[in-house]
Formats: C-alpha cells, sequence, structure tokens
C-alpha cells in the first residue's frame, strides 16, 4: 500500500520536530569533521510547495513552520533554519525542504547520500528536485531491503534515517526489526527512527522493544504536536536514535519547547 503522500503534512508540527532534530543531530557528526553517509529508508519527494492545494488542505504547515518563523524559531543560526532559509533562496518562498535536502545541506560536498523511496512517482519527483547534485543516489527500491543491501555504507560512518508512513499496523513491527538488524550489521551507525504519537496508541511496543534491546546511546523523545481536543487522528511525534551523537540534548530539548497552539 503506497497511498502516503508527505505533500499533505510537510512543514507540520511533526516535521518541525523530526527535521530539527536531524539538523541538530547531523550539524555535530558533521563538525566531528570525520567522512559520513547519509542513508534515507523512507525518502518521500525531498522538497515541497507549501502553498500547494494539498498542503493548503490540511494546513498544517500554516500552524507549524510559516507561523513559527514568523515567531522567530528556530532562532537564526540554528541549522534547521538555516536549510529552511537557504532552499527558500535558492527555490522560493513558499518551499520546503524534506530531510533530504536538509541532510543534503548540512553534509560536505563530498559526503554521500544514499536516498530509497519505493512510491514511482514520488521517487520521479524526488530525482527531479535532486538533479545534477553530486553524490546523491536515489534508488527506487524498498528502503527496507535496500538500506541493509548497501551496508556497510563506504564511508562506515553513516546516519540513517527511517521515517515510514506507517500505513498498515505490521510496520511498527518492521522498524523494530530493521533497526535491530541494522544495528547488528553495523554497531556504530547512529539510527533514527520517527513514529507517529496516534490517538489509538499503536507505538508503544516498538519503543519498549527497542528499549529493552540494549542498544548503545539510545535516546527516545516525544512531543506534543496537536492541542487536546482537537479531532486529529496524530497527536504527537515520536523520535529514537541509537548512537545519539554526545552533548545534543540540550539542542534537541530547544526544539521540542516548541508552542504548539
Ligand atoms: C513520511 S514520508 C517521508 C518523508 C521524509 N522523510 C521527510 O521527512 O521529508 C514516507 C515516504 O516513504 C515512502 N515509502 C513507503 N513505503 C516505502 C518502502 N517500503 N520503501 C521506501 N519508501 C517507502 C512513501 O512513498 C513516502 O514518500
Amino acid at each position: 500500500m503506497l497511498s502516503y503522500q508527505h505533500d499533505y503534512h510537510a512543514g507540520g508540527l511533526a516535521d518541525v520536530h523530526k527535521h530539527g532534530c536531524l539538523a541538530v543531530i547531523l550539524a555535530q557528526m558533521v563538525a566531528k569533521g570525520k567522512p559520513l553517509t547519509y542513508i534515507e529508508s523512507h525518502a518521500g519527494a525531498g522538497l515541497y510547495d507549501l502553498a500547494s492545494p494539498m498542503a493548503l488542505k490540511t494546513g498544517e504547515a500554516q500552524q507549524g513552520i510559516q507561523r513559527l518563523l514568523l515567531r522567530g524559531f528556530p532562532p537564526p543560526r540554528h541549522p534547521y533554519r538555516d536549510a529552511v532559509e537557504t532552499i527558500r533562496e535558492r527555490f522560493g518562498p513558499n518551499h520546503y525542504p524534506g530531510s533530504p535536502w536538509i541532510a543534503r545541506l548540512l553534509l560536505r560536498a563530498e559526503d554521500p547520500m544514499h536516498l530509497m523511496e519505493l512510491h514511482p512517482g514520488t521517487q520521479t519527483i524526488l530525482k527531479k528536485n535532486f538533479r545534477g547534485e553530486n553524490h546523491t543516489h536515489i534508488h527506487h527500491r524498498d528502503g527496507y531491503e535496500g538500506v541493509l543491501a548497501i551496508l556497510p555504507s563506504n564511508p562506515r560512518r553513516c546516519l540513517i534515517v527511517c521515517d515510514p508512513s506507517y500505513e498498515v499496523k505490521t510496520e511498527y513491527e518492521q522498524v523494530r526489526d530493521f533497526v535491530l538488524q541494522i544495528h547488528r550489521k553495523c554497531p556504530e551507525a547512529v539510527i533514527m527512527v520517527w513514529y507517529p504519537l496516534l490517538k489509538d496508541n499503536l507505538h508503544p511496543p516498538l519503543c519498549r522493544a527497542l528499549e529493552r534491546a540494549n542498544l548503545p546511546k539510545f535516546a527516545r523523545r516525544e512531543v506534543l504536536v496537536t492541542p487536546p481536543g482537537s479531532p486529529r487522528r496524530l497527536v504527537g511525534s515520536g523520535l529514537m536514535v541509537v548512537n545519539l551523537p554526545f552533548g545534543v540534548e540540550k539542542s534537541l530539548d530547544a526544539i521540542e519547547r516548541v508552542d504548539i497552539k
């Protein structure tokens, strides 16, 4: 089933949480100065138009990044804010970067990226959005299978982002097995997994399984993205990270202090 389209949700508060934390973690890894590979199992289109009918239909971006930028959040020179502003300068004032473009802007020119996207139409748009970018490899394949097939990466030091759409309930178990398989194959990989906090509360078994797996430098971060009483099914945004880089907690806390009203 491939009916999910991120265009409806791009720039919403869950994206602000996920992309803000991604920018903090990746900026810290790049600052170490050693080569690294960026890998995404579920890349999406890479770039979104927040004035599109899809974005305007949900209003999530208006409630999310558009409103927050007007209030000065995140603050100037924050790596997430820098990425959003660079994309607006390059593609136009209504554009917003997906995680692949946030990563591309933070990586060094020679750091390779591997982006997996299974939806044929989305994969075509992703390719178009990265046309001419060096060291950016776009794979039209299942991300769960594709990421494991390219590990260990070259350079071996890597950040792997797993951001599925959780369209089917069994995807939580698939994500659990995926993270454990990556860690077995590449114990030093930094793995970042996004999961939704839904009204029907489907995430706890996934979180419990990874919390009990004794993964190194494990972090679980959650934030509400929907004011109480809202009819939306999504109430919050969750991230689990394996091998969390040293010293980023305060910057992650700052992203999570976002005002949701
Ligand atoms: C939540 S979106 C990704 C958003 C993106 N990470 C971002 O933050 O900008 C999930 C994407 O995964 C794609 N997808 C779904 N199942 C997949 C699979 N098994 N392998 C690769 N991509 C898949 C969907 O088509 C969708 O574009």
